[in-house]
């Protein structure tokens, strides 16, 4: 990209925020680790560099501290608190310990409001601030341009090698305007021209494809979720028939889901696509399985068995895509062992195995999930497929408790739709994070006109979340609730209770294997 704005990661909880509100202002960000070699970012050309803030202490042992030529290199800089701290320290100003940890609201009085870093920007506003150390000399060269009650410097800037700091967090909402006071350091200070948009990441995309691949084919795995559907359309319109999707139906998808996926990609977009009927094999393998490790383990490994006997049948194919996203490849910085952006490692069920000798494309490498997701509505993708919920590679198998038969998918299949169906009909889908059913190991007794049953029980799943590793139960409205109850219990013979889970995660999971 001609316009990079990198974020040095020093250990905040809050560095992708950082990179996704500069995206937000439609300016290209990367995130390295502080500690990433200084001519590796000097050859991206950015545009700035931010520093994000860190739980550590800048005179403290052990403190992150990066390659000094940063300081000097005069790329535009803003330095957010541990960063602000970091400039100040190494710049010849004063850091020390607050007798008071500044933590939540503050007032920010903007005392420069000329500077550019506050254009558009109130006499005072409410800031976020999570900081124990404070400056109480600022470097020569640099001026004040704000204060809070507890922080004597809260902003600072020397215009003329267009190193700014902060000692607050702009990237979170709570920081009135926050936005704005980033957008004021791209624009304003670094010259970005804010024209990083869905268009423009697929315009240059579209070409970066064409000259990896050349005249050569693409092997891409389709499962019909949002990462890989993308990436099947973005790469389709740069190589076209070049590209040959295989679509494993292992008999473990929702109602409808093969069909969809056909009339989509084949129909509608003429890709090469092949759909392989593995249903068989894959319930074959795991008759008689109940333990959920096993049934990830088999369904993984009967993945690549069928797809790479498909992938053989094409021929010489050098490139193998993959929707993979970018937190899935960011380096970040843990101290404390603190959150990490990746999934559990048996998540990636859909991987493919180094051993086979493929190179990869990866065209959603450096976006997030939502920016994929706006990519795909700009490629002209359906909702019903970029606004999916996550469904997990194993499929069914992980919420049909017990042994995965035939007849067991088919029921839930048949109770899944209707959960999913009334949700969208009431306008929660995409207000929850994801909704299904689970077939569970029991019986139990109803009375079904003057007749006693003895039947199946489903339980109806349904959370909120922001990232799938915490979780709420979604509360939904009663009568939604009775009305999915009713329809089930009506319309799919064999199941006659349903209960509805509330519980949390932690400490349950979403799925119930
Ligand atoms: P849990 O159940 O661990 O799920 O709270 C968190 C998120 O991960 C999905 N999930 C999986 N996805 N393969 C996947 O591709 C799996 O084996 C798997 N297990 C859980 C789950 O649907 C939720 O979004």
């Amino acid at each position: 990209m001609d316009q990079t704005i990198i974020v040095l990661d020093f250990g905040s909880q809050y560095t992708q925020l950082i990179a996704r509100r500069v995206r937000e202002n439609k300016v290209f960000s990367k995130v390295y680790p502080f500690s990433v070699p200084f001519d590796k970012v000097m050859a991206e050309k950015p545009k700035g560099i931010i520093f994000s803030g860190s739980p550590a202490n800048v005179y403290g042992k052990g403190a992150p501290i990066p390659d000094k030529r940063f300081l000097h290199c005069g790329v535009p800089i803003l330095g957010i608190c541990y960063g602000m701290q970091l400039l100040s320290h190494k710049l010849g100003g004063r850091v020390h310990k607050s007798k008071k940890r500044e933590y939540g609201f503050a007032k920010l009085h903007v005392s420069k409001r000329e500077s550019p870093l506050f254009r558009g920007i109130p006499k005072t506003i409410t800031c976020w601030m999570s900081h124990g150390d404070k400056l109480d000399r600022i470097p020569q060269g640099f001026e004040r341009l704000a204060y809070t009650e507890n922080a004597p410097f809260a902003a600072m800037g020397d215009p003329a090698r267009g190193i700014y700091a902060i000692q607050f967090h702009a990237e979170v909402v709570h920081t009135e305007l926050g936005s704005r006071i980033l957008k004021n350091f791209l624009v304003g200070v670094c010259g970005c021209r804010q024209n990083w948009t869905p268009k423009s990441f697929i315009k240059e995309t579209v070409k970066k494809i064409r000259q990896q691949v050349g005249h050569d084919r693409v092997v891409l795995g389709l499962s019909g979720g949002v990462d890989s559907s993308v990436a099947a359309v973005l790469i389709h319109k740069a190589i076209g028939k070049k590209l040959n999707c295989i679509f494993v139906d292992n008999g473990l998808l929702r109602l409808k889901e093969a069909d969809k996926v056909e009339k989509t990609f084949r129909g509608h977009f003429k890709m090469n696509l092949k759909v392989v009927d593995a249903e068989k094999i894959f319930l074959s393998r795991l008759k008689g399985v109940i333990d959920p490790e096993k049934k990830r383990k088999i369904i993984g490994k009967t993945f690549i068995d069928v797809f790479q006997k498909e992938a053989n049948r094409l021929g010489k194919v050098p490139f193998l895509a993959q929707g993979t996203l970018y937190p899935d490849v960011i380096e970040s910085v843990s101290y404390f062992g603190g959150p990490t952006s990746t999934i559990k490692s048996h998540h990636n069920v859909g991987g493919l195995p180094k051993d086979m000798k493929f190179k990869l494309v990866e065209p959603l490498k450096e976006l997030f999930k939502d920016e994929v997701r706006a990519v795909g509505y700009a490629l002209g993708i359906d909702k019903d497929i970029v606004g999916r919920q996550p469904f997990p590679g194993p499929g069914l198998a992980v919420r049909i408790l017990g042994e995965v038969r035939k007849d067991r998918c088919d029921l839930l299949r048949k109770a899944d739709w209707i959960v999913i169906d009334e949700i969208k009909k009431a306008g929660y889908y995409d207000k929850v994070w994801q909704s299904f059913a689970v077939l569970l190991p029991i019986q139990s007794v109803g009375v079904m006109g003057d007749e006693r049953t003895y039947e199946n029980a489903v339980a109806v799943r349904a959370v909120t979340s922001l990232d799938g590793m915490t979780a709420d139960w979604a509360k939904l409205p009663p009568e939604l609730l009775g009305r999915i109850s009713n329809r089930i219990i009506n319309e799919v013979r064999g199941i006659n209770r349903v209960c509805y889970d509330i519980s949390s995660k932690p400490p349950a999971t979403i799925e119930w294997e």
